[in-house]
């Protein structure tokens, strides 16, 4: 184990990233989380946001302000000298991939409600995936200066659809028009706004908070609107559980928070709870044994890579997450997978637009390599040890395309280029056993408009899509080796392999899948895979 500096160090750290459905405020609240970090000077520095039209992809807005996809991927700042490694996700649901493997690299989330809106379907679905990791959630409830729906109502929908029990830390006065600010149940203080035009607040000590009113209180908000405030504060402090830490580490409950983002009311709440009660660094599975992040030596897996993040240089940045050790600037890392050592002489760090040359990171942070072709998502890097971090997930594809050259040769620099972004996670690639056509497979549509923009980009490639006959795919497992080459033989129309030499079940429809599940019982049709 390490010494006393090495736990400062991961005391002073929280990794987090914020997820919502798209237009709930995630951008806003990054960037008020960037501004009271000092890691931007002003609100509205960070432009990459849908412009109101999500029928543009995230990959576009980056296309069209390359230098913002550095700024928003991974941020790092420091808030009352607690060091925050913020991770963005991307917000089109057609890049979800890309979502649920950064989402293996945080220690907890925050995920943001609009208030008019309650829980949306994609909401549902990212806190789904936090499941996998048993992630502790953080709720901030946004846009109460819009019209909202009841703040019961609400928390009645987080309990029933999201399956975590509510523990009101704050509580809104009033929304819309009348919006007043917030009362902070745990520290008995009262937020409120100044003036009309939600910018400054003060607040109002009400230690004494009980069943009577508040002088100051009654002539600043109404005598109508105080009473009624106090009475459903006694209502909420009864019926809702006191934060519980234990609890919220257990993914039992979440701590609700309710503000407006762009009102600027309520995200200091959150990030003061955050650097409190969120996890500093926490441990990792690997295939051999958990990982500490108190241990000496260095840790890390790649849980994202991304092209172009430089354009004049074409360069491939892979995300490592450090799990246990520290890095060091030109240091020695074993890269597991191909059991080769290299050194590490220029990671870098991230910090609202500038990448920074680092000489030293912890468990926790975020640190990027160049990769020049030989780093996947899901590859691990030790000092030596030969351990591979798992939990890391690869999804069914949802769609499927074969792909086909105007020149045809360019067959060679396509595989290339088709293998190189499968690596990177942009898209994944099947070989046919009965056929020479890739097939390339994805979650959302948008996938297949990158991979053809970056080909042609990158690779100097012009190709087309042709719709092909497959709906469905299944990672093929089984405990018995001759069951797995009876149903080779028999099924190889419809088998492939992956880009790892996975075997995978290509299925033209769900009939055709429901009968060889029914089938083949000592054969697993896996939806997901560990990369
Ligand atoms: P996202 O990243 O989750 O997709 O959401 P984003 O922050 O981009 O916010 C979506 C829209 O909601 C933006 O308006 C933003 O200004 C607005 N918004 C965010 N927080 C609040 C809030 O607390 N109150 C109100 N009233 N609006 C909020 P937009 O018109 O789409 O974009 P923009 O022109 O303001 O940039």
């Amino acid at each position: 184990m390490f010494n006393m500096n090495h736990e400062q160090e991961l005391r002073k750290r929280r990794t987090f990233a914020i997820i919502s459905h798209p237009d709930a405020g995630k951008t806003t609240i990054t960037e008020k989380m960037l501004f009271f970090g000092n890691a931007i000077r002003a609100s509205g520095t960070i432009k990459g946001r849908g412009g109101g039209t999500y029928a543009k992809s995230d990959w576009m807005n980056i296309e069209k302000e390359r230098g913002i996809s550095v700024t928003t991927s991974v941020m790092q700042f420091t808030y009352k000298n607690i060091l925050i490694n913020l991770l963005d996700t991307p917000g089109h649901q057609d890049f979800s991939e890309d979502t649920y493997r950064i989402l293996t690299a945080v220690d907890c989330c925050v995920v943001v409600i609009d208030a008019a809106k309650g829980v949306e379907e994609r909401t549902k679905k990212l806190i789904d995936v936090t499941r996998i990791h048993n992630t502790p959630i953080i709720t901030f409830i946004n846009k109460l200066d819009r019209d909202s729906r009841e703040p019961i109502e609400i928390l009645d929908e987080i309990e029933q659809k999201l399956e975590l029990s509510c523990v009101p830390i704050t509580w809104p006065i009033s929304c819309g028009k009348n919006f007043k600010g917030v009362y902070h149940i745990h520290d008995k203080i009262m937020y409120l706004y100044k003036n009309k035009d939600l910018k400054k607040h003060f607040f109002l000590d009400l230690k004494e908070f009980s069943n009577s009113s508040n002088a100051f209180l009654n002539d600043y908000i109404g005598i109508d609107l105080s009473k009624q405030i106090y009475e459903e504060l006694e209502l909420i402090i009864n019926i809702y559980s006191k934060f519980n830490n234990k609890s919220f580490l257990k993914r039992i409950s979440t701590p609700i928070f309710f503000g407006s983002a762009l009102g600027d009311l309520g995200i200091d709440h959150l990030l003061n709870s955050l650097i409190k009660w969120a996890p500093s660094p926490l441990h990792r599975k690997s295939n051999k044994r958990i990982v500490e992040p108190k241990e000496k030596n260095f840790t890390g897996f790649v849980f994202k890579i991304q092209a172009n993040m430089d354009l004049k240089h074409r360069d491939r940045i892979a995300f490592m997450r450090i799990v246990s050790g520290q890095y060091t600037k030109g240091m020695k890392l074993k890269h597991v997978r191909t059991k080769k050592n290299m050194i590490v002489s220029d990671a870098f760090s991230f910090l609202a637009g500038d990448r920074l040359s680092i000489k030293k990171s912890y468990p926790g942070d975020i640190i990027g390599i160049h990769n020049h072709g030989t780093i996947k998502i899901g590859d691990t890097f030790t000092q030596g040890e030969d351990l591979k971090f798992i939990g890391i997930p690869s999804f069914a594809p949802e769609i499927f395309r074969s792909i086909c050259l105007s020149n045809p040769l360019q067959q060679k620099q396509l595989i290339k280029g088709l293998i190189q972004l499968s690596e990177e996670g942009a898209i994944q690639v099947f070989r046919p056993i009965n056929s020479n056509n890739l097939i390339l497979g994805a979650i959302g549509i948008l996938q297949f408009d990158v991979v053809i923009e970056r080909l042609r980009i990158e690779y100097g490639i012009n190709a087309v899509y042709k719709k092909v006959n497959i709906v469905l795919a299944r990672w093929i497992r089984s405990n018995n080796n001759k069951s797995i080459s009876d149903f080779i033989k028999k099924n190889s129309a419809y088998l492939g392999y992956d880009a790892s030499n996975s075997l995978i079940y290509l299925a033209p429809n769900n009939a055709n899948l429901t009968i060889v599940v029914n089938k083949y019982s000592d054969i697993f049709f896996d939806k997901m895979k560990d990369q």
